[in-house]
C-alpha cells in the first residue's frame, strides 16, 4: 500500500510538472439539483405543488447533499488507502445516489396535462407494450398493483432489457436504481412510492395517487428512451 501510495505522489506530482490538470485528473465530480421542467404547481390536480415543491427543494436535494459528502469521505479514505472506510461508504452512495438518480428520471417521467401528460404511447413504445401486456391498461394495472403491494418505500419500473428488447415491470426497495436488479435494464418509467411522494395529498391511501399519477405520466419521453435503447 505504501508503494502505491509513492507512486500515486509521484504521477500526481508529474502531471503537476507537465501542466496535465491536476484538478480534471484528480477532481471530484459533485452534482446539483436539476430544475424542474415545469412549475410545482403544474401537475395539479394529480400531484399538489406542495408535495413537488417538498420533494424537489427538500427530498431530492437531501439526497444530492448526502451523495456529495459521501463522495468526499471516498475520495479521503481512497487516498488514505483506508479500505474499511471506502467499504463503509458503499450503502451511503447506494442510498443516496441512487436518490438523486431515481428522482432525476423521476421529473421527466411527468408532464402537465396541457404538456401531454397522460397521452398513452405513441409509436414502438405503444406497440411494445400491446405486445408484451396485452394492452396499456393492463400494464397500469399490474404497475399499480406492485406499487401498492410494494412493503416499505421503494419504486415501481418499466424498464427495457437493452440485450433482450424486452419490456419488463420491476420493484426496487428503498432507493436502490433498476440497475440493480440487473445490468442490462435500462427504466423507461419509474414511480415513486415512497409516502414522501404522496402522504400529504394522499394521506395513507397509496392506491388512490397510483391512480391519478397515470394522468400526468409523460409517455413521449418514455418513448424516446425506448427507442434509442432498443433502435436496431
Ligand atoms: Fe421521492
Amino acid at each position: 500500500m505504501a508503494l502505491r501510495s509513492l507512486m500515486t505522489r509521484k504521477t500526481l506530482a508529474d502531471c503537476r510538472a507537465l501542466g496535465l490538470g491536476f484538478t480534471q485528473l484528480r477532481g471530484l465530480k459533485t452534482f446539483s439539483l436539476p430544475d424542474l421542467p415545469y412549475d410545482y404547481g403544474a401537475l395539479e390536480p394529480a400531484i399538489s405543488g406542495e408535495i413537488m415543491q417538498l420533494h424537489h427543494q427538500k427530498h431530492h436535494q437531501t439526497y444530492i447533499t448526502n451523495y456529495n459528502k459521501a463522495l468526499e469521505q471516498l475520495q479521503g479514505a481512497m487516498d488514505k488507502g483506508d479500505s474499511p472506510t471506502v467499504v463503509k461508504l458503499q450503502s451511503a452512495i447506494k442510498f443516496n445516489g441512487g436518490g438523486h438518480v431515481n428522482h432525476s428520471i423521476f421529473w421527466k417521467n411527468l408532464t402537465p396535462v396541457h404538456e401531454g401528460g397522460g397521452e398513452p404511447p405513441k409509436g414502438s413504445l405503444g406497440w411494445a407494450i400491446d405486445n408484451h401486456f396485452g394492452s396499456l391498461e393492463a400494464l397500469i394495472q399490474k404497475m399499480n398493483t406492485e406499487g401498492a403491494s410494494l412493503q416499505g418505500s421503494g419504486w415501481v419500473w418499466l424498464g427495457v432489457d437493452k440485450e433482450l428488447k424486452k419490456l419488463l415491470v420491476e420493484t426496487t426497495a428503498n432507493q436502490d436504481p433498476l440497475v440493480t436488479k440487473g445490468a442490462n435494464l435500462v427504466p423507461l418509467l419509474g414511480i415513486d412510492v415512497w409516502e414522501h411522494a404522496y402522504y400529504l395529498q394522499y394521506k395513507n391511501v397509496r392506491p388512490d395517487y397510483l391512480k391519478n399519477i397515470w394522468k400526468v405520466v409523460n409517455w413521449k419521453y418514455a418513448s424516446e428512451v425506448f427507442e434509442k435503447e432498443c433502435e436496431p
